[in-house]
């Protein structure tokens, strides 16, 4: 049985689609708070908060779990600078209460969300693994330091790891089944398409005055998928003992800015998505973009979507579901 800690999430949902398309059992365990029970496709679902240790003693206790996928995490860059102590208590106490109770089980793998977050503003484009870690904002030093204990852990007690660096996951499942459901929603292609559909009235676009070609961040939006089938590449090779490194960037290695991704929305939806310029957001670096090249090699991993249109036209898809239920 594979353990999915966020597996009613966004990235988590996708994956464990994945796990099961591949012939893993899964086990979905989450609080519920930012995830959503329809979108856990696993027969097994626990609801449960990883800041009480006794929901995690009771999943390990009952189920013989071979390897924990953790994904449930707080995710937003903003809402990290705003309430740091919501990050610290979710993803790093959290994420030691999951370690101390798979310790105890005797769970040896694990695959851990980790986030180009960890790199800070980068010192070169693109970002191999071993770039210097220098985290501008609480969302990207919990994921870091959870990395580094995560290493501590390993070294300690047997257990055999990988962290996996998401640039900008974005997109949802072609099939229409699950997709990107966040509320509020916080990030840029699903704000962009939700003012196509009217709901709200314009786009504002953080920060113009970046050295970037256009002024606006430029981010490395990787689909959700591609994502998901990195999980399961990396899971089988953990599970099969062959040696991988500690972390993998996964992205796809080029960047879109805001103005970009804007225009690509515009054109999917054909729909006019007003915008206005506004002032930076705190805690975001200029550029992210991955060099993927190591997933690759490794992983034998490459991402199906390689351009950003395909991508919002699952986004697209989904949404025009959503709003059509609602
Ligand atoms: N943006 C806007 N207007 C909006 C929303 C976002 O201009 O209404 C901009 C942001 O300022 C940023 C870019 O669009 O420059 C992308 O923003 P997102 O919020 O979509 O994504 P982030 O890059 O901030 O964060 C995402 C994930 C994090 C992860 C990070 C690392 O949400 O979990 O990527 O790349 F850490």
């Amino acid at each position: 049985m594979i353990l999915v800690t966020g597996g009613a999430g966004y990235i988590g949902s996708h994956t464990v689609k994945e796990l099961l398309r591949a012939g893993y059992e899964v086990m979905v365990f989450d609080n519920l708070s930012t995830g959503h029970r329809e979108l856990v496709l696993a027969r097994e679902f626990v609801q449960g908060d990883l800041l009480n240790p006794q929901d995690l003693a009771r999943v390990f206790s009952r189920y013989q779990i071979e390897a924990v996928l953790h994904f449930a995490a707080a995710t937003s860059v903003p809402e990290s600078v705003e309430n740091p102590e919501k990050y610290y208590r979710t993803n790093v106490l959290g994420t030691l209460n999951l370690l101390s109770a798979m310790v105890k089980a005797g769970v040896k793998h694990l695959v851990f969300s980790s986030s180009a977050a960890v790199y800070g503003d980068p010192q070169k484009i693109p970002i191999p693994e071993d770039h210097p870690k220098n985290p501008k904002n609480p969302y990207g030093r919990t994921k870091w330091m959870m990395e580094q204990v995560i290493s501590d852990y390993a070294q300690a007690y047997g257990l055999r790891f990988v962290c996996l660096r998401y640039f900008n996951a974005a997109g949802s499942d072609p099939e229409g089944e699950i997709g990107e459901w966040h509320e509020p929603e916080t990030h840029l292609i699903p704000i962009v398409l939700e003012v196509a559909l009217g709901k709200r009235p314009y786009l504002e676009i953080f920060g113009t005055d970046y050295e970037t070609p256009d002024g606006a961040p430029v981010r490395d939006y990787i689909h959700v998928c591609d994502l998901a089938r990195a999980h399961v590449l990396a899971l089988e090779r953990l599970l099969s003992g062959e040696e991988l490194a500690s972390a993998y960037n996964l992205g796809i290695g080029r960047g879109y800015s805001v103005r970009e991704v804007l225009e690509v929305c515009r054109r999917v939806t054909g729909r006019e998505i007003p915008a206005r310029e506004a002032p930076r957001r705190p805690g975001d670096p200029a550029i992210l973009v991955a060099d993927p090249t190591r997933a690759q090699k490794d992983l034998g991993w490459r991402p199906k979507y390689t351009a950003l249109e395909p991508i919002v036209e699952t986004a697209w898809s989904w949404m025009l579901k959503m709003s059509q239920k609602s």
